[in-house]
């Protein structure tokens, strides 16, 4: 059984005291997690350690990074390493952020070098794809997200790519309040489950979780989870609140 997984993004935003604030709520949170119903906060990186001791009695939650360098370390300043991830025992990493490859350059040969080193370092890539507006206007956008897959994944054995999680997030959708639709982000889910299915088998494609995200919202989550393919949501914005955090997991 594939897990279903509510995941926050919380981008480049909160002050310590409004991150511990916001910890401190989800702590006490009342959320329905289970083994496979798991949640997965996305931290800024200076956060991560406050995030993990916060959150460590919370069962079925883990803490994410935004983001981690192609390198094992060096001199590349500025830069975070899968390693030290791993080594503050961090379980997920957020790759290929549409913001990451519009802001930071960050190609499918690129991110293709980062989900390599998050899986060397047992981390688990939270991997980003999604298409622009003007693509989803030429209707391209199916052949858009399978050259992203196929890019920066399709390198992987069946054990790695097993490791893997998706995140669908039509850039389109992110930030904007326009929610991609139940039957649009279900048509696009199935689509990238045949794919993984032509590379990896029926089998394999099952078992990877595929994630929603772009203006999910504790009004929205319930019915978008609901499709057959959405095994749950990346949630930006929204994160950014508990009561309404906790009502997306709920809806898992
Ligand atoms: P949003 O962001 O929920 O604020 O649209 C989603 C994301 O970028 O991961």
């Amino acid at each position: 059984m594939r897990k279903q997984i509510a995941a926050a993004n919380w981008k480049m935003n909160c002050t310590l005291q409004q991150a511990e604030e916001l910890l401190t709520k989800l702590s006490t949170a009342t959320v329905n997690t289970t083994e496979n119903k798991i949640s997965i906060i996305g931290v800024p990186a200076p956060y991560l350690l406050l995030a993990k001791d916060k959150l460590k009695n919370k069962a079925n939650f883990y803490i994410a990074a935004q983001n981690c360098y192609t390198k094992k370390s060096g001199a590349f300043t500025g830069e975070i390493s899968a390693e030290m991830l791993h080594s503050m025992q961090i379980t997920h990493v957020i790759i290929g952020h549409s913001e990451r490859r519009e802001y930071f350059n960050e190609s499918n040969t690129t991110l293709a070098e980062k989900v390599n080193i998050a899986l060397e370092y047992a981390l688990t890539p939270i991997f980003c794809c999604g298409e622009a507006l003007e693509i989803r206007e030429a209707n391209n956008q199916n052949s858009f997200v399978e050259n992203q897959l196929k890019e920066s994944l399709f390198h992987l054995s069946v054990e790695q790519i097993l490791q893997v999680v998706i995140a669908y997030e039509p850039i389109w959708a992110i930030g904007t309040g326009k929610t991609a639709s139940n039957e649009q982000a279900q048509e696009m889910h199935q689509h990238i489950r045949n794919v993984l299915a032509n590379k990896y088998g029926k089998e394999i494609a099952e078992q990877i979780s595929i994630l929603y995200g772009g203006s999910v919202k504790g009004s929205n989550a319930a019915d978008l989870f609901a499709q057959n393919d959405v095994d749950g949501g990346l949630v930006g914005g929204a994160s950014l609140n508990a009561e309404e955090f906790t009502t997306i997991i709920n809806a898992l």
